[in-house]
């Protein structure tokens, strides 16, 4: 096993320790976090140069954050050229590149990978390099289909590795000021978090079939999901809209706004019973294979409840916010928005009480989240949205697609972590992985 262990590990921690008590005065930001003292820097792996990855390099780049990028991986080398120009001057060697991420996971001098594929090879790519023992910064949702979130949770803990979604409102001091908040009990017991996701999308007509660009691995992009001819919409920022490779706006946007709702509840265990509906309301004849809204609610052990709405027409959602929740608790309710801000109102009249404040507006938490990593890595302590943390939020994206998908309204045992009575239901838990491209068995 390779990785943030052994002596290498020991030297960094020794490093870290000054690093890691001014981190843990609040929030981390890099100024605390790596302070003055000469740290190794921590060793990563780019996988996936697409769109999401580019906001990474960037903060890596322009934050001067103590890593060294050691590979740039991508099955097209037009999008590890273009992350490659996001880098110039950082560092003084340039980093290896590849298609194939064996080569980033399997290499001794890389102690880290982040992960930016669309979301089918999320897990593959995952399980791999924490087998290798690579720490693992994995994109949000770290599971296409439910049962990937068991292995990733098995083989953080089996091969010790440190797992960060990126879901990184969850680092925000927004979420911080929020959290101390609701936990000193200011709207009472929450019951109910509303989730919605309301930003306007197009339609988007169906394409033919073309021919894959020049030097692009289609075949390696396509990777676990069924082979078919290459389409420009199941590439590059499209693949959102298809099963084989996403979970549609649930997944996409909709899984910050659950992973919020799932924190502001504070519930710890999976949902009881899941309703689900989704139709097409705007978006006629786009292509793609989901609907363009969607309504969920997972009803928990203990009596409470999520609800998640999406609606593609209208950039107002709920309370003023494209996309947040209300969390609704016994003596007021508090509006929550990851575009950083919030909002208490108290007792039966909803007297306005405290919001995030000026100086923490519009913080949503990107630099903190990554900090946050960087230092887990150094400390060996699991990561705000680890893979435990990851999974709760995904089950609900999982689960809700699962009921859309089959019956509209399911029961489900949160210790078996199946459904009762519904095999058809049960048999969307996992999918058929397209050989060679498995998850590696977890020994
Ligand atoms: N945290 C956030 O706020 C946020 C925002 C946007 C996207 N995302 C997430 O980031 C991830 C990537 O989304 P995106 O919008 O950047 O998509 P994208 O299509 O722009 O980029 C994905 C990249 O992965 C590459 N890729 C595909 N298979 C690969 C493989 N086997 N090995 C190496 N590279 C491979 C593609 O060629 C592409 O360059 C998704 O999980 C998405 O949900 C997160």
């Amino acid at each position: 096993m390779t990785g943030f262990n052994a002596t290498r590990r020991g030297f960094l921690q020794q490093t870290a320790s000054a690093g890691a008590a001014a981190a843990s005065a609040s929030l981390l930001n890099s100024a605390h976090l790596f302070g003055a003292e000469k740290l190794a820097p921590i060793r990563l792996g780019i996988i996936g140069c697409g769109g999401m990855m580019g906001s990474h390099v960037q903060g890596i780049v322009s934050r001067k954050l103590p890593v060294s990028i050691a590979w740039l991986c991508d099955v097209d080398p037009g999008q590890i050229s273009a992350t490659a120009e996001r880098m110039k001057g950082f560092q003084t060697a340039a980093p290896k590149t590849t298609s194939r991420y064996e080569d980033v996971v399997m290499d001794k001098d890389v102690d880290a990978v982040i992960i930016a594929t669309p979301h089918h090879w999320h897990a593959p790519i995952a399980v791999l390099a924490m087998q290798e023992g690579k720490d693992c910064y994995i994109e949000k949702p770290i599971s296409h289909v439910y049962n990937e979130g068991h292995l990733i949770i098995r083989a953080a803990k089996k091969y010790g590795r440190i797992v960060q979604q990126g879901s990184q409102m969850r680092s925000s001091p927004v979420t911080e000021k929020a959290g101390r908040l609701l936990r000193e009990g200011i709207i009472g017991e929450v019951k109910v978090a509303r989730a919605w996701t309301a930003e306007p999308r197009s339609v988007v007509p169906p394409l033919p079939d073309s021919d894959i660009p020049p030097g692009v691995d289609y075949d390696r992009w396509l990777g676990p999901a069924p082979k078919r001819p290459f389409n420009k919409h199941r590439f590059h920022a499209t693949w959102r809209m298809f099963q084989d490779y996403a979970n549609g706006e649930i997944g996409d946007d909709g899984i910050h706004d659950i992973d919020m709702a799932v924190w502001g509840l504070g519930v710890t265990t999976l949902p009881k019973q899941i309703t689900a509906r989704g139709g097409h309301m705007v978006l006629h004849g786009s292509a793609g294979d989901y609907p363009d809204n969607m309504t969920v609610t997972c009803e928990y052990p203990d009596g409470r409840l999520l609800i998640y709405d999406n609606f593609p027409f209208t950039p107002y959602g709920q309370y003023g916010f494209d996309n947040g929740n209300v969390f609704l608790g016994t003596e007021g309710y508090m509006i929550f928005s990851r575009r950083g801000a919030f909002s208490v109102f108290l007792g039966q009249k909803g007297e306005p009480g405290p919001t995030e404040g000026s100086e923490l507006r519009r913080k949503r938490g990107y630099e903190e989240h990554m900090d946050d990593f960087l230092n887990s890595i150094r400390t060996r302590e699991p990561a705000r949205a680890n893979a435990e943390v990851a999974h709760r939020s995904c089950a609900v994206v999982h689960l809700g697609e699962i009921a859309f998908r089959t019956r509209g309204q399911l029961n489900f045992d949160p210790e078996t972590e199946q459904f009762i009575g519904c095999d058809e239901a049960n048999a969307l838990l996992t999918k058929k992985y397209r050989a060679p491209f498995a998850i590696p068995e977890i020994t």
